[in-house]
């Protein structure tokens, strides 16, 4: 088979690694792929919002299957589009892909659904949005519907603080057309998790558990970025749990997505929190995670090419999923300044020391090579460190072992990665 993957972080370094080891693998091509996708794919200089080039190169280069990474290209109907020239993706269509893109539309069909999730209402006047946070008090969630580079939350704790993020949203349109139309929600309590099924239109499988570390510094303290390192599985979940989410969030959400006419091929990313009382949905995803996917797919034992074809294909109840016992850290390792202000193009050094680490892999999340040829930053995030181990306390140690090869003064990391599940044990 000739593959396509679309995107450019770790998210796909990870998926094109597992691919390209594939049997079922002829050619791997990226779109755009960075310097670390490089040597495993053939990568193309096209950006991951150009959905119409994508398809019509995929086509032009007898692609025979495409793996969608990113919401954006999914938002944009990429999936749609290559539906139309008879090529085969992993992903959802644009309407399926609402489940992500439009908050509004997920909060909608989750309690059409019966799925636990936090009170909302929706605003498109700031008016009435300030009279409702005024009522209904501190703490509260302002959400800017549409996609906003996951910077569309704010976690209130003041009702002058809820204020400030109506009025950015609203009247500052900080987020653009995102910001247009707010949701306002319940402030739910508990512990975050990453939980991700498949789904093939026909049939639902659990795939696995993650969870993340959004704030940028140790002991989970400074702003949120997309994501500063992540572990796989979350021991939170164990068989019972597991399958009380899939029965009350995954399942009837597939129904229901079946039963509008949208059905849903892709893979759900549900991020739950674990409240006194059950899971409840904080909101879906409708691709893999980025970093989870860092450390889900070096666990997973089944072949993800064949996993993933299956899925696009309608076949996925024929595929058994099996995992590697280990558990899996990986840490993000950033520019400084990230996630405000960072500079690009420092030269990192040492990368192959890294990966020589037992248990450990490098995975590229935003690198460029410059014109010597060197690895250089060229973005926030810029590497995934991952390693797996048969404990998460020695992925962890084999994790910051191999991080500790790598030379670049201008990158920085949290040190605390897996805390969680560590203390836990
Ligand atoms: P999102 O961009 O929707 O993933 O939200 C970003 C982060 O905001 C989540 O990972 C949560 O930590 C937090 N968050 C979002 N919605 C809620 C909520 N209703 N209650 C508490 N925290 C929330
Ligand atoms: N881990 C955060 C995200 O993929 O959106």
């Amino acid at each position: 088979m000739k593959v396509l993957v679309v995107g450019s972080g770790g998210r796909e370094h990870a998926i094109c690694n597992a691919i390209s080891q594939s049997p079922l693998c002829k050619k791997l091509c990226c779109a755009p792929g960075n310097a670390g996708i490089e040597a495993v794919a053939e990568c193309w200089p096209i950006a991951t919002d150009k959905v119409s080039e994508i398809a019509t190169q995929a086509q032009a280069q007898n692609i025979d299957f495409v793996v969608i990474g990113p919401e954006v290209p999914l938002s944009l109907g990429l999936a749609d589009e290559l539906t139309a020239l008879g090529i085969p993706s992993f992903g959802p269509s644009k309407a399926a892909a609402e489940l992500e893109s439009s908050k509004s539309f997920m909060k909608d069909l989750c309690t059409r659904a019966g799925v636990p999730t936090a009170a909302y209402k929706r605003f498109t006047e700031a008016e009435a949005a300030r009279a409702y946070v005024h009522e209904r008090g501190a703490p509260i969630v302002i959400k800017a519907d549409g996609l906003a580079a996951g910077k569309g939350v704010t976690v209130a704790r003041s009702v002058d603080e809820a204020i400030a993020a109506i009025d950015d949203a609203m009247i500052g349109q900080v987020f653009g057309a995102s910001g247009a139309e707010i949701v306002i929600e319940e402030c739910m309590e508990g512990e975050e998790v990453s939980f991700f099924a498949l789904s093939d239109g026909k049939t639902v499988k659990f795939f696995t558990t993650a969870q993340d570390h959004k704030p940028v510094f140790d002991g989970d303290k400074g702003p949120n970025t997309g994501g500063m390192g992540a572990y796989s599985p979350a021991p939170i979940i164990d068989e019972a749990m597991k399958q009380r989410i899939m029965r009350e969030i995954i399942l009837p959400t597939d129904a229901e997505m079946k039963k509008i006419g949208r059905p849903f091929v892709g893979v759900y990313y549900a991020g739950l929190m674990m409240t006194k009382t059950g899971p409840r949905l904080i909101e879906y995803n409708a691709r893999f995670g980025d970093p989870e996917t860092e450390v889900m797919i070096p666990r997973l034992k089944t072949d993800l090419l064949a996993l993933l074809f299956a899925c696009s294909k309608g076949m996925l109840d024929g595929v058994d999923l099996e995992w590697h016992d280990t558990a899996a850290v990986g840490v993000i390792m950033a520019a400084q300044g990230y996630p405000g202000k960072y500079e690009k193009g420092t030269v990192i050094r040492n990368l192959d020391r890294a990966g020589q680490v037992e248990g450990a892999v490098v995975l590229h999340a935003g690198t460029k090579r410059n014109a010597a040829g060197e690895i250089t930053a060229n973005g926030g995030r810029v590497l995934c460190v991952t390693a797996t181990a048969a404990t998460i306390v020695e992925a962890q140690k084999r994790a910051y072992q191999a991080v500790d090869q790598i030379d670049w003064p201008q990158g920085f990391c949290r040190r605390d990665i897996g805390w969680r599940a560590i203390a836990r044990r």
